[in-house]
């Protein structure tokens, strides 16, 4: 069925050759199938009109021109990337920056919520309006490319340093808030990268380094397509532009030259229309990785050539066909224009010099009517846990008294805002791992930032605020407008209470970054702080700013700790936000997007990223052996006791569920093998059908109108006990109950089949459950298929 050629087989020896340094070829556990030739983009119905104009202007490129766009040139503004142009042609090529929780290196943009913030507030319209807006700080900017959002990793890894970039460890939730992120960054006219493609699940051995090669994720066909792959077809289906590959390999090929994952699956399976771009550096083989189906190399290629000149070489000496370099150069004009780019888009990078304090005209991003949804966005992610004795909201309190590093804004913070690579060191203004943290951990890297708030987590996916709303800010404004009297103290391991406090609040964070794995998930100084403040005040009330995971075994059952808070990443309105809530002037609505274990024990791994080990130590294998039962369903399966479940959060009020309905649609075929049906972006049109849907009523039983996520769970015959298949976020009245619907697509109920290579329905009865979290779920039937 597929030919090979001279350069398929140049690629399986090279592989080889690499691997035959290290040991012998039998060495390899995974191994990944060459699929080739690379499909070229189709012009789909959804991508027609800009197919036919990139059709119509790469006709005019010569093969240099076209080898050309494909690669990165060093930035002549503050984009992270830019590619080739044509000036022959007057074509200026594309600017790309980071990242998914805002435009980084620059001044007049915002900081946004980050993903797993935007995860713990389960709303698929506040996604969209963040993408919406901060896509439209992209465009001003003359940023054609946003890259973002993350749903790789996914967070199988509970340490995983980059696990905050992303929505969430359960592929529905994660895919259905990537899709709306997606709309939003494209409805704004700027192309979305959805990244990193993919098993890119750890930041330990994520690149070759001193001798040992970038970790394989070795991944089975069915676990690949019912976790880690689920996100990415929804980003496809919503018309994402751009997919990034990663740095890790997958079943030992890497990721951006693996021709199974990018000409099989991604291109042909999903029928993806736009381009794949390499992670920074991500690239590793010259024509190889143009033939296994990788579009454009980032920031440059010394293996394509400073100017593409060794893919326009590999032409012509025949180990290239010129209809792939075509290709590339297409599908990244035809994502061009799918954004209508090529009308009245600001010049790239305009207002973005590379180093932001040489003079520059200012050009202002920041749109008025994104204020509603930073604060709002910052909002929605805080999740209450714990709350007893009525400790919250706060009542006008006497006095109030103030713990933590993690209260303040960071005070030996002597940069803000824009951010620079300056002495070879990365200064991100306010959000760096290196300018103002000062580790009180010994180890490396530190499980917490001890000197100020965070608003997100480090590296590339860090944001430039405006401004920081810090926790004790706005304490202090709001205790000016109570006559509340403060006492503080942020610097003390066991600090002395004020016997008259009417609660301690305790700030604590839980840091990560790029580039590093966490070292834990509870740190000693944190959990003693807590102990010390809860041992003196009877209403010890503790925030936390996770960047992840973060256990509370150590302290939670503690009498006089009456309410627990993860505020996760929430941007720049981190402390506006959170006194807020504190004070009942808006409710708490998040959930938690992940399960908190009582243990690290509890989770895959321990937690913890895949070693080298023994004969793997040149060549580090991860072996996904747990298939899909990460987080909430490996708990389900292993039957053990979570301390806050997948999906759990409080409000101040209370819901009562009723009323349950489930309907099949007739109109609509369930058997088991879909009907023909033609690929469209996101896979077979049929899985994306809706074939039941699900009612139920939703009453607010307490006294304040709170937003409820309603939540629906799916057991497939076969598979994990329960699977997230449904949410539904609703502002729910006292004395006005609420009807939530749930709309279940032909791929929310099917399982991937290795054998005949296709998603299939099982027949027979699945459960339905649906109530507040994986665990609280009053009602249950179940649907015939
Ligand atoms: C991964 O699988 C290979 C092949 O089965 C095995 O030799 C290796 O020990 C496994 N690694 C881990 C960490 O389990
Ligand atoms: C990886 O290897 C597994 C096991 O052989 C196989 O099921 C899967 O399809 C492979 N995937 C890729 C992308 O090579
Ligand atoms: C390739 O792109 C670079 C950078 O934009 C540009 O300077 C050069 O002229 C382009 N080469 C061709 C052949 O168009
Ligand atoms: C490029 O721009 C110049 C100056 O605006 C114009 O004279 C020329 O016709 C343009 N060339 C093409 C191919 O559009
Ligand atoms: C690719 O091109 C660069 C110059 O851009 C050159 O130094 C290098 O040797 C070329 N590599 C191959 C494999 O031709
Ligand atoms: C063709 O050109 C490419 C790129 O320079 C080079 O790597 C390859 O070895 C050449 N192949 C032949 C058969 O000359
Ligand atoms: C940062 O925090 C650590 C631990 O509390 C402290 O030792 C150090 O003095 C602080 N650094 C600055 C610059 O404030
Ligand atoms: C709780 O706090 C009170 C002070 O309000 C203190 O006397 C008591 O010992 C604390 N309880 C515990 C278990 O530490
Ligand atoms: C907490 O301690 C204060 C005195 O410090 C006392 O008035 C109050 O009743 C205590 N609250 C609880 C819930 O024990
Ligand atoms: C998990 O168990 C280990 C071993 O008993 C213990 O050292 C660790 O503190 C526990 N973790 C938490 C969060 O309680
Ligand atoms: C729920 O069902 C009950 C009993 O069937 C019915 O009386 C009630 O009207 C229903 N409530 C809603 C909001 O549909
Ligand atoms: C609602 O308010 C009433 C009267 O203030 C109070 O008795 C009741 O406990 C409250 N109910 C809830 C669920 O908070």
């Amino acid at each position: 069925m597929v030919s090979f050629s001279i350069w398929q087989l140049l690629l399986l020896s090279a592989s080889v050759a690499q691997a035959a340094e290290i040991t012998s070829d039998t060495y390899f556990y995974g191994q990944s199938p060459p699929v080739y030739p690379s499909p070229p983009i189709t012009g789909t119905p959804s991508w027609a009109a800009a197919f036919e104009k990139a059709v119509a202007l790469v006709s005019q490129m010569t093969l240099e021109e076209k080898a050309n766009i494909t690669v990165g040139y060093s930035p002549l503004t503050g984009c992270s990337g830019e590619t080739g142009t044509v000036p022959r042609l007057n074509w200026t090529g594309l600017c790309i920056s980071d990242a998914g929780n805002g435009l980084r290196s620059t001044d007049f943009v915002n900081g946004w919520p980050s993903g797993i913030h935007v995860g713990a507030s389960w709303d698929r319209n506040m996604a969209y309006q963040r993408a919406l807006h901060m896509g439209g700080e992209f465009k001003t900017k003359g940023v054609h490319v946003a890259l973002g959002p993350v749903v790789g990793p996914l967070g199988r890894v509970a340490q995983g340093g980059r696990n905050w970039e992303g929505f969430s460890n359960d592929p529905y939730l994660c895919g259905a808030l990537a899709s709306e992120t997606v709309q939003g960054i494209q409805d704004a006219g700027v192309i979305a990268t959805t990244k990193h493609y993919i098993g890119y699940e750890q930041e330990t051995n994520r690149n070759p380094s001193g001798g040992v090669e970038a970790y394989s994720a070795n991944i089975d066909d069915k676990t690949l397509h019912e976790l880690y792959l689920w996100p990415f077809a929804n980003a496809v289906h919503s018309g994402s532009g751009a997919i990034m590959c990663s740095y890790n390999r997958v079943n030992n090929s890497y990721s951006c030259q693996n021709s199974k994952l990018l000409n099989g699956i991604l291109k042909t399976e999903l029928g993806f229309e736009g381009f794949v771009v390499s992670d920074w550096g991500a690239q590793h083989t010259g024509y190889d990785s143009a033939a296994a189906g990788l579009d454009v190399a980032m920031p440059s290629s010394s293996y394509w050539g400073l100017d593409g000149n060794n893919l326009t070489e590999a032409v012509k000496n025949g180990s290239l066909p010129e209809s792939r370099v075509t290709d590339m150069a297409t599908r990244l004009v035809a994502s061009w224009y799918q954004m209508g780019q090529d009308v009245d888009f600001p010049a790239r990078g305009v207002g973005m010099p590379s180093k932001f304090y040489t003079p520059h005209p200012p050009v202002y991003a920041r749109d008025p009517s994104s204020k509603q949804f930073l604060i709002e966005g910052a909002l929605e992610g805080h999740v209450l846990v714990k709350n007893v004795n009525n400790a919250l909201p706060l009542n006008n309190p006497k006095l109030i008294s103030v713990y933590g590093y993690d209260a303040p804004s960071p005070p030996e913070m002597n940069v803000g805002g824009p951010n620079d690579f300056i002495g070879g060191t990365w200064v991100y203004g306010y959000e760096s791992t290196l300018d103002y943290i000062v580790f009180i951990s010994d180890t490396s890297p530190p499980q917490i930032a001890a000197n100020g708030t965070i608003i997100s987590g480090g590296g590339s996916g860090a944001n430039a605020p405006a401004y920081i709303s810090a926790p004790f800010d706005a304490i202090k404004e709001q205790a000016y407008q109570d006559d509340t009297s403060l006492f503080w103290d942020f610097l003390n391991v066991d600090p002395t209470v004020d016997t008259s406090t009417d609660a301690c609040l305790v700030f604590i964070n839980a840091f990560a970054t790029e580039g590093d794995d966490r070292t834990g998930l509870h740190d000693d100084y944190s959990d003693a702080l807590i102990l010390n403040v809860a041992s003196k005040c009877n209403n010890t009330i503790v925030t936390i700013h996770n960047a992840g995971i973060r256990l509370v075994d150590q302290w939670i059952e503690h009498p006089n700790i009456t309410a627990v808070v993860f505020a996760h990443l929430p941007g720049q309105d981190s402390g506006r936000a959170l006194v807020q809530l504190l004070y009942g002037q808006q409710s708490f609505s998040g959930k938690l997007p992940y399960t908190v274990a009582k243990n690290e024990s509890a989770y895959t791994n321990g937690g913890e990223p895949s070693l080298p080990e023994g004969e793997y130590t040149l060549f580090p294998q991860s072996n996904f052996t747990e298939g899909v039962y990460i987080d909430y369903k490996y708990f389900d399966q292993k039957n053990i006791t979570p301390r806050y479940e997948f999906g759990f959060g409080l409000t101040y009020t209370t819901f009562s569920y009723s009323n349950l309905s489930i309907n099949k649609l007739e109109t609509v075929s369930t058997a088991p093998t879909a009907p023909p049906s033609p690929i469209i972006p996101g896979g077979v049109a049929s899985l994306w059908d809706v074939i039941a849907q699900v009612t139920a009523v939703v009453t607010n039983t307490g006294n304040v109108t709170c937003a409820e996520v309603a939540q629906l769970y799916v057991n497939i015959p076969g598979g994990p006990v329960k699977q997230l298949r449904g949410f539904s976020k609703v502002g729910i009245p006292v004395g006005e109950p609420v009807t939530v619907e749930f709309d279940l697509m032909r791929r929310d109920l099917s399982t991937w089949d290795v054998a005949s290579q296709q998603w299939l329905l099982q027949g027979g009865g699945y459960e339905i459950w649906v109530g507040s979290s994986s665990r609280d779920l009053p009602l249950k039937g179940t649907l015939i298929i």
